[in-house]
């Protein structure tokens, strides 16, 4: 079984470098899901409570034989629940459904900044992460400044930003917006959505290292410093995607992956004028 590094988070607890994401599973297929990637040996698993599977992934997670110290559990705030007191009943719903009495990440999903209620919603995050309820605290497709509101506002820095990142839609400004800030970036479909697997460049560096597309595109993920949070339906496919830790780019390799980069091939919402429904 691989056994996967952990990074250092800026509030002092550490998050395993790769991690399984669950959209868009339903509650009995995550338990399985889950149950499948503790086998192959991830420790990190990412839920929402917008992906309404939060339930799936706690009984996956409580009825498998690991130490709850032993896993890291993301879930995040969806749109609606924004605003101080219906964040803080929001947390105590997924708790609830998770089966758990702490998270070990809590993020804001979206800025939404049309609702202009994320700042009231990270003071209620810093309120949980005081309580210990949540280890820590971050936020999902916050653009810089979104992030430097919530840093003038309450002078709390978010540990994680999860944003969309493949490598074809790299992120460079935002990510070193994120380094300035020692904020850890979490990259979201970091498999592109398998959208780009067939790409031949993409396809030319895989075969210098006798890998698939896939694991090149993680591992790009994993030498920029970021946190893959790939998701798969299928056992032999979460273990190749944690093969990510066994082969290394060359400057070449990164050089010749730079040229995919481009700001049209985002394959989610926008977060400047994202609006959940
Ligand atoms: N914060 C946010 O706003 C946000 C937004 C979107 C996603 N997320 C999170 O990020 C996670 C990952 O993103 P994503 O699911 O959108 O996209 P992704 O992980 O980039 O791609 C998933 C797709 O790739 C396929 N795949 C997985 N491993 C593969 C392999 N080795 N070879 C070929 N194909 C492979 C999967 O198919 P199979 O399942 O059939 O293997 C699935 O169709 C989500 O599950 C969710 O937890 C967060």
């Amino acid at each position: 079984m691989t056994t996967i590094p952990l990074l250092p988070l800026n509030d002092g607890y550490r998050i395993p470098a790769i991690g399984f994401g669950t959209y868009p599973m339903d509650n009995p297929q995550a338990e399985s899901a889950v149950r499948e990637a503790l086998d192959v040996g991830y420790r990190l698993f990412d839920t929402a409570s917008r992906y309404g599977n939060e339930s799936g992934v706690g009984t996956g997670l409580v009825s498998y034989d690991v130490g709850r110290e032993d896993i890291f559990v993301t879930t995040k705030l969806r749109g609606a629940d924004q605003g101080y007191d219906s964040t803080l009943r929001a947390f105590d719903r997924s708790l609830q459904l998770l089966k758990m009495s702490y998270v070990d990440l809590y993020l804001i999903h979206w800025p939404l900044p049309g609702k202009d209620l994320y700042v009231e919603s990270w003071k209620a995050l810093i309120e949980l992460r005081n309580q210990g309820r949540a280890r820590s605290i971050g936020v999902s497709n916050f653009l810089p400044e979104h992030i430097t509101r919530l840093i003038d506002e309450t002078g709390v820095v978010p540990a994680v930003n999860q944003i969309e990142m493949h490598v074809d839609f790299a992120q460079t400004e935002q990510r070193a917006f994120h380094a300035r800030h020692d904020i850890l970036t979490e990259a979201w479909s970091p498999l592109g959505r398998g959208q780009i697997l067939e790409n031949p460049t993409l396809r030319r560096v895989a075969e210098r290292h006798g890998k698939s597309p896939a694991q090149v595109m993680l591992r790009w993920v994993v030498q920029t410093g970021a946190v893959p949070i790939p998701k798969s339906a299928h056992p032999e496919r979460m273990r190749a995607n944690l093969q990510a830790f066994s082969f290394q780019l060359t400057d070449e390799d990164m050089r010749d992956l730079a040229t995919l980069d481009a700001p049209g091939h985002r394959t989610g919402g926008d977060p400047a004028t994202y609006v959940e429904e």
